[in-house]
């Protein structure tokens, strides 16, 4: 029996969350980066012109930024590209008195090779923080302990050549595996976590969630079958091993039980969204914890490996509502820092049909800055890439999605000030696509999104209510129902190339993707325009 404490108040169930790339929001000191300053000089638009409840950001931690800031040399710093803790303190308490909530980014896995735990560990093999790593000896053949592979592809050990021992690296050499396994690094751990709730900070995004305990035996993965179809997109190398034995050994969910007690321990109701990039529906939700006692959510990347048509996206909402254990709660995104942006990913306008998904499935949404404004995957040349991934794998880079965020038709597109260079290149459509074209803009995707945004505030149903998906006699249709207490709505969406006739029941047109004005009322059914979706109010 559940002897979890009620949680159907936890204020982030209803939230909306922005997530901000902070290298990419807002330069405030010209140097080409966005800072922390650059943020706080933005939470006007999030708190106004969105509206949105909660931000998060990725690591502004120090970090030699060899993976842009997932490598931290200390935890309880601000690199100094982005600012200093006060101007991180004062992101925070500006937020809040705006009514937003932040939560940080918090690396388990890893660390950087320059954080001096990590020094330490590799200065001799009797260092007292020699274990908080994972040191080996070579194998019989004086080659690396296993075959495992690094996600960023290449070999997951490096040999110390001063210790001679190899140490782990689920991603760059220089991002060493913390041993979870070693009590000293837990509570070391754990006292990172402590510094930024005591700073204010409303939760976390647990970085690689599922990849930080391995197997204890340490066995060869092994090779793929040949039929392999990867469950989410091609990762090179790293997809021709079955991952069973470097990631997700049942002592993970040890570990996150440990950080949630501590989590729940504040009375700010910390949230914790862990990132974990598995396809297998129960596996997955094993990550609420049999209790509800690991994450707050695992996210839900499933609408992203869902092939994009109506019968797979009402195949996958059912599934993952299914899944999600009772008395939990689950949350949806299309884009984040690591993938493909959604409105070059979809089929031409259906980045509308993707933002009105989001925010009126049942779920916390999670958006990703720019994707209010339509802003594209942007082609970065070799002479400016910027991601190790792509180094590696070309096609995986993610530089193209991490572009500066476009705020007016202006020089650096009001990125950073007139003369600087962005650290990634602006792409050309600034020109047009931007928040202060758009806001003066009726029908821009960026007033759509306010528009979404309203009603998802003004709407019980919208935030909380029950869902109910439709099947339809129509493979291109997803017809849905929202529903609490006082409010019945239908949200129905067109994914085909061809006007279509939906059945509803009689209500007015509240939204639609196509025509900021269109209010129809509706008796029996709704005629959709190609690649429209609308959200019909039926009380
Ligand atoms: C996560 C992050 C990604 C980072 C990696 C290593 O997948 O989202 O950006 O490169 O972990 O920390």
């Amino acid at each position: 029996m559940s002897n979890h404490p009620d949680r159907t108040s936890e204020w982030w169930r209803e939230a909306v969350f922005y997530h901000i790339y902070p290298l990419s929001f807002a330069d405030s000191d010209g140097d080409g980066y966005g800072d922390l300053d650059g943020i706080i000089s933005k939470l006007d638009y999030l708190s106004d012109t969105l509206g949105i409840n909660a931000v998060w950001l990725s690591p502004f931690y120090r970090s030699p930024m060899k993976d842009w800031g997932y490598d931290i040399s200390d935890h309880t710093d601000v690199d100094p590209i982005f600012g200093d803790l006060s101007t991180a303190r004062q992101l925070i308490a500006e937020a809040h008195s705006r009514g937003i909530r932040v939560i940080v980014d918090y690396v388990m896995n890893h660390s950087s090779d320059h954080h001096p735990w990590f020094i330490e560990s590799r200065s001799s093999r009797e260092n007292a923080k020699r274990d908080w790593y994972v040191w080996r000896d070579s194998d019989q053949d004086g080659g690396p302990p296993t075959n495992w592979v690094s996600v960023f592809n290449g070999p997951a050990w490096t040999l110390d050549e001063m210790t001679g021992q190899w140490y782990r690296h689920t991603y760059l050499p220089e991002q060493p595996d913390l041993n979870w396994r070693n009590p000293e690094l837990v509570e070391a751990m754990m006292d990172v976590v402590r510094f930024w709730l005591d700073a204010g900070a409303d939760g976390f995004r647990i970085d690689a969630a599922h990849q930080m305990m391995k197997d204890p035996e340490e066995k060869n993965n092994p090779p793929v079958p040949h039929d392999f179809q990867p469950a989410y997109k091609d990762m090179g190398e790293y997809d021709t091993f079955v991952h069973l034995y470097d990631l997700g050994h049942p002592d993970v969910h040890d570990a996150h039980r440990g950080f949630r007690t501590l989590l729940d321990s504040y009375p700010q109701q910390p949230i914790s969204v862990g990132e974990i990039h598995i396809f297998d529906l129960s596996e997955w939700a094993s990550y609420y914890g049999d209790d509800l006692d690991e994450f707050s959510m695992p996210f839900n990347f499933h609408l992203m490996a869902a092939d994009w048509n109506a019968s797979s996206i009402r195949a996958t909402i059912e599934a993952v509502h299914r899944t999600v254990p009772a008395g939990a709660w689950t949350n949806w995104t299309l884009g984040n820092h690591d993938e493909i942006r959604i409105a070059s990913r979809l089929p031409e306008g259906h980045d509308r049909l993707a933002a009105l998904l989001l925010l009126t499935l049942r779920g916390t949404p999670f958006l990703y800055y720019g994707d209010e404004l339509g802003m594209k995957q942007t082609p970065v040349s070799a002479q400016d890439a910027k991601d190790p991934w792509g180094e590696n794998v070309e096609y995986l880079s993610r530089d193209g999605a991490r572009t500066p965020m476009q705020w007016n038709p202006g020089p650096n597109a009001g990125f950073a000030p007139d003369g600087a260079s962005p650290w990634l290149p602006i792409p050309d459509d600034y020109k047009s696509v931007n928040v202060d074209t758009e806001l003066a803009e009726s029908g821009s995707m960026l007033n759509m999104y306010r528009q979404l945004l309203d009603i998802r505030r003004e709407s019980e149903a919208l935030r909380l209510g029950s869902i109910i998906v439709h099947s339809s006699s129509s493979d291109d249709a997803l017809v849905y129902g929202r529903e609490s207490d006082d409010q019945m709505l239908t949200v129905a969406l067109n994914f085909s190339d061809e006007r279509m006739i939906v059945p509803t029941r009689p209500g007015r047109i509240i939204f639609s993707t196509s025509d900021p004005k269109r209010a129809d009322v509706v008796l029996d059914e709704v005629s959709l325009d190609r690649g429209e979706g609308v959200v019909v109010c039926h009380s």
